[in-house]
């Protein structure tokens, strides 16, 4: 596929297939939410119980991916300003892989007011964890944007109407973007869910290329960029202030 066809939208399938086709130094920032390594066990405790309920939510992308892919993370982007959601699991790996390219490196979070509590686990999974490795100078923005911890409730609302189990909340990711891009650049996410890097994106005047493998996730998200929702409505989204 060429370069220019994939600019502002969507594309269906492989990322580890389909990045092959993006050249060298052509994206300005990578931002993804990579399928999380799931840590879930079996068994009958109520813990566990409730670990095979959201094992089963998540199940299709709970199997980590291939770290091949940061390679060529590398390889498109024209310095290094990569954003990872990923679980506790993946941390290390990915932080040992960038590290040999010297960036400067940080942990974001989004901490949630109303995690599910699991039985007996020892902490509460209120924290999700985006990785963000970046090489180059800063750009001068206000102070909210570059906070490193985004607070908000768990997203039901955007779950029902996107169908995404993982989906992030837009607000948090627009932050991230107006941080560490600015208007015109191009923003790859390779695993792109339900769309929210690329509406976030489209909404802060950012060009865009997201790819996904699952053609529910992927009819879902072209229409979530028309403004439709998974039920086939128009969205009248009031509550996304940049
Ligand atoms: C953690 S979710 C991303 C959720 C997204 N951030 C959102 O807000 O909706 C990861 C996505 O990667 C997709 N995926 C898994 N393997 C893939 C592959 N090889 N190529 C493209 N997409 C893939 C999954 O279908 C899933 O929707």
């Amino acid at each position: 596929m060429k370069f220019e066809d994939m600019i502002n939208t969507i594309i269906i399938g492989d990322s580890y297939k389909l990045i092959k086709d993006i050249p060298d130094n052509s994206i300005d920032c990578i931002y993804t939410d990579i399928p999380y390594l799931s840590t879930f066990s079996g068994g009958g405790s109520l813990k566990n119980k409730l670990g095979n309920y959201i094992k089963e939510e998540v199940e299709e992308f709970s199997n980590g991916i291939d770290y091949k892919i940061l390679k060529d993370f590398i390889r498109v982007m024209k310095k290094i300003n990569c954003f990872i959601w990923c679980s506790k699991s993946q941390i290390l790996d990915i932080m040992n892989f960038f590290a040999k390219y010297e960036p400067d490196i940080n942990i974001l979070t989004w901490t949630k007011t109303n995690p599910i509590p699991f039985g007996s686990s020892i902490w509460l999974s209120d924290i999700e964890y985006c990785l963000h490795f970046y090489k180059g100078a800063s750009y001068n923005i206000g102070w909210k944007y570059k906070k490193k911890n985004f607070t908000s409730p768990i997203n039901n609302k955007d779950k029902e109407k996107y169908l995404h189990p993982t989906i992030k909340p837009i607000q948090c990711v627009k932050n991230h973007l107006l941080n560490m891009t600015k208007e015109k650049d191009v923003i790859l996410d390779p695993f792109s869910g339900s769309g929210t890097t690329c509406v976030a994106a489209k909404e802060l005047n950012r060009k865009f290329i997201g790819i996904e493998i699952n053609p529910e996730y992927y009819k879902i998200s072209l229409d979530r960029l028309n403004g439709i929702l998974a039920n086939g409505q128009i969205s009248f989204d009031t509550d996304i202030k940049i």
